[in-house]
Parts: structure tokens; sequence; C-alpha cells
């Protein structure tokens, strides 16, 4: 028996997400709602995003989704509570992986790329408040990240211009990991792995290697353990057959989802 896996973000950025679900297991059915019509998420007021998350899982769940991982940083943080208070159906939700960072940094500084909504989120700064005594955590949000993958714009010196703005001062408060703290973020990834390297190279005595951190695939497998433990899946079930069936939607225009999902999925 499949199951149908509901995902969604205010964009396109969740692929990133349904990308790894798909790898884990790619014999289920997954249905996918990007917001783009109400995108960018990172700004807007929390009551703003509850109520577009309740309007999407109203649909997906129509749609037949029987657990639904909301793969949206900034919507997790605004909304994920609520859902799991009204909806009875399982909620997978994204959190920055600073756990992964704090434990793997060996200058003693992480970076945070998010959005505005994620870093003042009180579900966000208590997962720092745990971690800040073992090492500095530095943020910034990705300005215009989001906007960019939204237009295609995954390369080329207006990318590399915007990822510099908001990575080199992590970068320059010495940290030697960065958080991807948004589902839009990874779109970028062979940029910002560029820029990083141009910054070491400007400078002697700078730190040579800087490693990302998505916390995409450990979400994946997060949601492969709900579904067994809430007898969606039963434990060890083998895979089925390999290609998966994806359904997209979208509340605006579907042009870069589709080329993104194309990209991310291929
Ligand atoms: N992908 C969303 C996130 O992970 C994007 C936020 C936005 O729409 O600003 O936070």
């Amino acid at each position: 028996m499949k199951v149908m896996i509901g995902v969604f973000d205010s964009g396109s950025g969740g692929l990133s997400v349904l990308k790894e679900l798909i790898r884990l297991m790619p014999e289920q059915e997954y249905v996918y709602y990007s917001d783009s019509a109400h995108c960018p998420y990172g700004e807007k007021t929390q009551d703003y995003i509850i109520d577009r998350a309740r309007v999407i899982t109203r649909l997906l769940m129509e749609k037949g989704a029987q657990i639904i991982v909301v793969a949206c940083n900034t919507a997790t943080a605004a909304a994920i509570a609520t859902l799991r208070q009204e909806f009875d159906i399982p909620f997978i939700g994204m959190e920055p992986a600073v756990k992964p960072a704090a434990l793997g940094t060996k200058s003693g500084v992480i970076g945070v790329l998010a959005t505005a909504g994620t870093l003042k989120a009180s579900k966000y700064l208590k997962t720092k408040g745990n971690f800040e005594d073992g090492c500095r955590i530095v943020e910034h949000v990705g300005k215009d990240f989001v906007e960019l993958v939204e237009r295609g714009v995954l390369e080329g010196p207006e990318a590399e211009a915007t990822v510099r703005e908001s990575l080199y001062p992590l970068l320059d408060e010495g940290a030697d990991i960065v958080v991807l703290g948004c589902t839009h973020y990874p779109f970028l990834l062979p940029v910002m792995e560029r820029e990083a390297a141009r910054w070491a190279s400007a400078a002697p005595g700078r730190i040579a290697e800087v490693r990302f951190i998505d916390p995409a695939p450990a979400v994946a497998r997060q949601t492969r353990r709900v579904m067994e433990d809430s007898g969606l899946l039963p434990a060890s079930a083998p895979a089925g057959d390999s290609s998966p069936s994806v359904q997209l939607l979208c509340s605006g225009s579907p042009d870069t989802l589709k080329t993104l999902f194309k990209l991310a999925i291929s």
C-alpha cells in the first residue's frame, strides 16, 4: 500500500526536501504545494502564515495526504504547533541544524542563514539557547535568496553578489560551518561553496574549508520514522517500484516550480 505524503512550502524551496524524501522512499506518492502567490513568508506575520498553512493543509488532505511535511522553516516555526492541534494527521517540520553544526565546528563559531521569521521564532531561539555554551552562533538573513530562487536565478553575477552580501559577514566572524535554515537556500549551494572558497583565498590565514549543512536528509529519515511509528508504514517495509508519483500544485505561476522540480529530482 502506498502512502500519500503531502509536502508544502511558500514556494519551490521545499523541493530540496521533496528530493530527499523521494531518494529515501521512491515507492511512495507525493503531492507538493508551492504557495508562490504568497511567497515569501519570511517577513509575514505569524497569523498570516498560520492561515495559509491551514488552507494548504486542508487542500493536501482533500488530495489524500496522510502525513504532511512542512518543508519550510518559516512556516514550521510559525504554524506547526497550530496544525498539530487542529488536524488529526502527523506533521513533520524543519528546524535549522544547529546541533550537528555545534558538534562539528572546529573554529567554535557556527553561522546560521535563515529568514527573519525563523531567526526570531521562539522555536529557533530555544534550540540556539541549548548550544550557545559550547560555541558562538552568528546569524544572517539570506537577503533576497528566496526571491532569487523563485525567479530561477541560481547562477551568475547577480546570484554571486546576493550570496556574498549575506554569507561573508558569517565567514568574517569565523564560522567554519554554515547551517542552511531555509529550504530555498540549498538551490544556491554551488554559488555559496564557490563564494566561500573565494573569500578564503582573498587573504592569508582564513578558514580554508567551510561546510554547509542542509537538514533535508535528516528530515526525510524522520518522516520515515514517524510513518512507521504511526502505522502508516510497516517497520522496515521493502522499497516497492522506484518510480515516484508526484503531483505538483501551485497558487501562482507554475513555471519556476516545474523548472526547479526537473533540476532537483532528475
Ligand atoms: N523555504 C522557506 C523557509 O524554509 C522560505 C521562506 C520564505 O518564503 O521567506 O523558510
